[in-house]
């Protein structure tokens, strides 16, 4: 049988996952929940669904589901998770999980005391390249990794909260990177320093660019700099990374992945094949640790990991130094 899912949120990035849902054979859509009429009718229209709902607790009431996946601006995330999960649904959300420590601890001891499925969307890491580096990392390929360096540089000119909230970079995108730190090195992040700043020619209010250095709870070391208002030479959001090995260097680059050979050569190498990707791959994960009884790869527990290092990366900001990330679990 399907899983019977309640869309909230399917404007903006929620039209992305309104064609996943649409072309999954593993789900039926049986509700939809936007504020926004327009892109609520869009979006019935698209997916054949009829119940349309403004309010996400009307629709939790009167229709039938699973699961909730929930597509809306982080500041309604913990509200409408704990509503779903305290009414028996499983919660499949965008990132970030939530815009406190407090509220995502909420989270995760939410969904283990309902017995249901959290999981997190945090989709980069469900793609080929991510997923060969970390098996050429594991068997070590080019022998024991001890440095990355990596480099994002973008200039989006986004409308909307983006522009006027506090370190915007590290807060609504960099928890893609320090997930695929996490995932690619197989370990967590044990401290980071971050020297945050605003170039004179910024379109957002608050600092869009950093330096920073992250030490791995493996002695990895990283190097990472990052800004949203680079003109010309931008990366791709995937950013540029070099993986600096005793034996050799991995090189992501314009979402391609390199091998080096000898000192100067370089050869393409052969990714892994992954029938689905991205958002489609996120939802057949969810559906799969339903399924088979089993916490999904990226669970709210998993999740809480690579969140804390946003908030750790934050308080770095603010203060100028060091911080643990343990300090954010209150150990
Ligand atoms: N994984 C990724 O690569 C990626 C990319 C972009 C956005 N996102 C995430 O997706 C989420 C949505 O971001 P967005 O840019 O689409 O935001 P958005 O501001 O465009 O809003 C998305 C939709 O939610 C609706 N909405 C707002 N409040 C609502 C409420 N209370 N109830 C029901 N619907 C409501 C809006 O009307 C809109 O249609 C965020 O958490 C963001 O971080 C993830």
């Amino acid at each position: 049988m399907k899983l019977r899912v309640i869309q909230v949120g399917v404007g903006g990035f929620g039209r992305g996952w309104v064609e996943v849902l649409a072309r999954s054979e593993e789900v039926e859509v049986v509700g939809l929940v936007d504020v926004d009429q327009q892109a609520l009718e869009e979006a019935g229209e698209k997916l054949g669904v009829d119940e349309l709902f403004t309010n996400f607790e009307e629709a939790l009431g009167k229709v039938e589901a699973d699961a909730v996946l929930d597509v809306t601006p982080p500041t309604f995330r913990t509200e409408i998770t704990l509503k779903a999960l305290k009414a028996g649904r499983h919660v499949l959300s965008e990132k970030p999980l939530a815009l406190s420590m407090e509220d995502a601890k909420a989270i995760v001891r939410a969904a283990d005391e309902a017995g249901r499925v959290y999981m997190v969307s945090q989709n980069y890491r469900f793609n080929p390249v991510p997923r060969t580096i970390r098996e050429l990392l594991g068997e070590r390929a080019k022998g024991k990794v001890e440095y990355v360096v990596v480099e994002f540089q973008k200039g989006p000119r986004f409308v909307g909260f983006r522009t006027e909230m506090e370190y915007p970079l590290l807060v609504d995108m960099s928890i893609h990177h320090f997930d695929l730190m996490r995932y690619l090195l197989d370990s967590d992040v044990e401290w980071v320093q971050v020297e945050s700043f605003r170039p004179t020619w910024s379109w957002f209010r608050h600092d869009p660019s950093f330096f920073m250095v992250l030490k791995m709870a493996d002695g990895t070391l990283i190097s990472y700099s990052g800004s949203w208002v680079t003109r010309g030479f931008e990366t791709t959001w995937n950013g540029r990374w070099r993986f600096a090995c005793s034996e050799g260097s991995l090189l992501w680059d314009n979402d391609k992945l390199y091998l080096s050979a000898g000192t100067k050569g370089r050869r393409k190498a052969e990714l892994v094949d992954m029938p689905l990707t991205n958002q489609d791959y996120s939802l057949h994960e969810f559906v799969s640790s339903i399924r088979e009884g089993r916490e999904p790869e990226t669970s709210g527990r998993d999740n809480i990991r690579s969140l804390a290092v946003v908030f750790a990366s934050v308080l770095s900001a603010r203060t100028g130094r060091r911080v643990k990330v343990e300090e954010l679990f209150g150990r």
